[in-house]
């Protein structure tokens, strides 16, 4: 099929093109390279827009005539949780204004098949070792509030004009497929200790007072080509004609700490660096893991990457 991806140019984007690629798809990418990077594209066409501007719609009306668009994956989005707290009118204006645009776009256009990006921050803070999708979505920062909303979008255009769309509840996504794909923003984790390690200075660990096993938060890390493929599956599974607006969480289903995570950093690059603890973040939930029941069932799609091959395939590429 010849697939749309908004955020084709970004760290998960680019990845997912890579694996449509590899699964016989035909990826064209719209970005507007404001974080997106263009050499991650290859010969992959680019359509250079901002989805969220005024004329946005009409822009990707044309892109879809030109391109014969059969389905969307959409991935293009601000992202920082941080962010999304100090500037929520901006979020709102980029995350819901692409979704408009896209969407009225794909019903003018007809184009029924849509992939969405959303975030296990949709969730906010459960009480529960690990969430699944029926659990009460309550976001407790702005970012997970657009997703959400997102998610509402999709179901609406499910309902009113037959939208065929898979939402995927992305976990912490970390490590790289590729080498020349590695996630270079140095926003989470897994990046901000290497880069710490890198420069001499401690890495942070944001609490240890937590109440989980060793009292550092824990997360559910999720290799990027295990999450890009998460894509394909959910595409096939537009294909066998589901209506119905569907929710899935991409994560592994095991829960690792900060201090784990920190522990397998040490194995596989075997050399002593320092580490620093420290207060707990304002915002962060003490426990966040997926339940994947649901997506290994209905998708029969399944993590296959640990920790390990997280770390150091993150270590390679940023090594290269
Ligand atoms: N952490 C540290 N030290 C650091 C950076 C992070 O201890 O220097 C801790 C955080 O407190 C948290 C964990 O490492 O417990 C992971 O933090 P990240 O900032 O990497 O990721 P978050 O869990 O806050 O959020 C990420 C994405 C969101 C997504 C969410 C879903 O950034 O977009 O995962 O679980 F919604």
């Amino acid at each position: 099929m010849k697939i749309l991806v908004t955020g084709g140019a970004g760290y998960i984007g680019s990845h997912v093109i890579r694996q449509l690629i590899a699964a016989g798809h035909e990826p064209i990418a719209l970005d507007d390279l404001s974080t997106g990077k263009i050499e991650r594209l290859g010969d992959t066409p680019l359509v250079q827009m901002d989805l969220a501007s005024a004329d946005a719609a009409n822009q990707v009306v044309e892109a879809i005539k030109k391109y014969s668009i059969e389905g969307v994956i959409h991935l293009a989005a601000r992202k920082s949780v941080g962010e999304s707290v100090d500037r929520p009118e901006y979020y709102y204006q980029q995350n819901i204004n692409s979704v408009t645009n896209l969407l009225v776009a794909m019903r003018e256009t007809k184009v029924m098949n849509m992939v969405f990006s959303s975030s296990a921050a949709t969730y906010g803070s459960p009480d529960v070792d690990q969430v699944n999708e029926d659990y009460l979505a309550r976001p407790i920062n702005p970012y997970g509030e657009t997703k959400l909303v997102g998610e509402w979008m999709m179901a609406d255009a499910a309902k009113a004009w037959g939208l065929k769309v898979v939402s995927l509840r992305y976990f912490n996504v970390a490590g790289a497929g590729f080498d020349d794909l590695a996630d270079t923003a140095v926003a989470n984790l897994i990046p901000i200790a290497f880069n710490a390690i890198k420069n001499n200075q401690p890495i942070q660990v944001f609490g240890t007072d937590w109440p989980t096993s060793d009292g550092s938060c824990v997360r559910d890390y999720i290799h990027v080509l295990d999450l890009a493929d998460a894509h394909i599956a959910a595409l096939d599974y537009l294909n066998e004609d589901n209506r119905e607006h569907s929710i899935f969480n991409v994560g592994t289903g095991k829960g690792s700490s900060v201090l784990a995570v920190i522990d397998t950093i040490h194995k596989v690059i075997g050399k002593d660096f320092a580490v620093d603890l420290v207060a707990r973040r304002p915002g962060d939930p003490a426990s966040l893991s997926a339940d994947v029941s649901r997506i290994n069932e209905t998708l029969g799609w399944t993590a296959k990457q640990t920790l390990k091959d997280i770390v150091s395939s993150h270590y390679r590429a940023t090594s290269n």
